[in-house]
């Protein structure tokens, strides 16, 4: 199958799926966007009012700040993947909860093995911990780190910014550095986790569909 059946394959099953309570919140389904040969997948928390309504993540006000940001970069959004670690959207934009981050795991897994991504930008503390534990992310934004073969970038989240203005320069910052990221992404540390990743590969052991 190809890799774009198959990522259409993920957003036909989130547009159904009922693993998890979120599906109750749900309008449409946002599995995320962008092309299946994209060297580089940003990762953000969970759709938001737009998002749901539209069934496309990042549609928002985050969503726009998101597009300005790459654009500082000469990037388009059309050039990156761009999703979320729960693909519907928790009520009220809360925190999503530990069991639905876990139930909704392995779609963010598949489109990372089928997508295969040179560089990871997670968006966020939720999206952070997908793949680095215990971290901070006041102390590691913007640093690259290899974690099972994948460089991964932590970054805030756009729409903290819109909250904290004193953030906005940190985050341009980071994605100035991403560029240069890209070309030195054998340089990296590599990931050496505080716990063991028993979480992670638990998350990997549920099916699919
Ligand atoms: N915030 C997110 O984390 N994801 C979206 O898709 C939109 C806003
Ligand atoms: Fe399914 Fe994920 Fe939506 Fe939960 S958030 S219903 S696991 S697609």
């Amino acid at each position: 199958m190809t890799a774009d059946l198959e990522l259409g394959k993920i957003a036909d099953a989130v547009s159904t799926c009922k693993k998890c309570a979120l599906f109750h919140s749900r309008a449409k389904g946002v599995p995320g966007e962008g092309p299946s040969d994209a060297e580089i997948m940003f990762i953000g928390e969970g759709p938001g009012f737009h998002e749901n309504m539209q069934g496309r993540p990042f549609v928002g006000a985050a969503g726009e700040f998101l597009v300005e940001l790459l654009a500082g970069i000469g990037m388009k959004r059309e050039q990156v993947f761009i999703t979320n670690v729960v693909k519907c959207r928790p009520p009220g934009n809360r925190d999503p909860q530990p069991e639905e981050l876990q139930a909704c795991a392995p779609y963010l897994e598949r489109q990372l093995q089928i997508i295969n991504p040179r560089v990871i930008v997670t968006l966020g503390r939720f999206s952070m911990a997908r793949f680095i534990s215990n971290a901070k992310i006041s102390e590691i934004h913007g640093q690259p780190i290899r974690v099972k073969g994948m460089l991964v970038v932590p970054f805030y989240h756009p729409a903290a910014a819109l909250h904290r203005p004193s953030l906005r320069s940190v985050i341009e910052a980071d994605f100035a550095k991403l560029p240069e990221l890209i070309q030195n992404a054998g340089k990296a540390p590599v990931y050496k986790p505080v716990k063991n990743l028993e979480e992670d590969n638990h998350a990997e052991q549920l099916s699919l569909f």
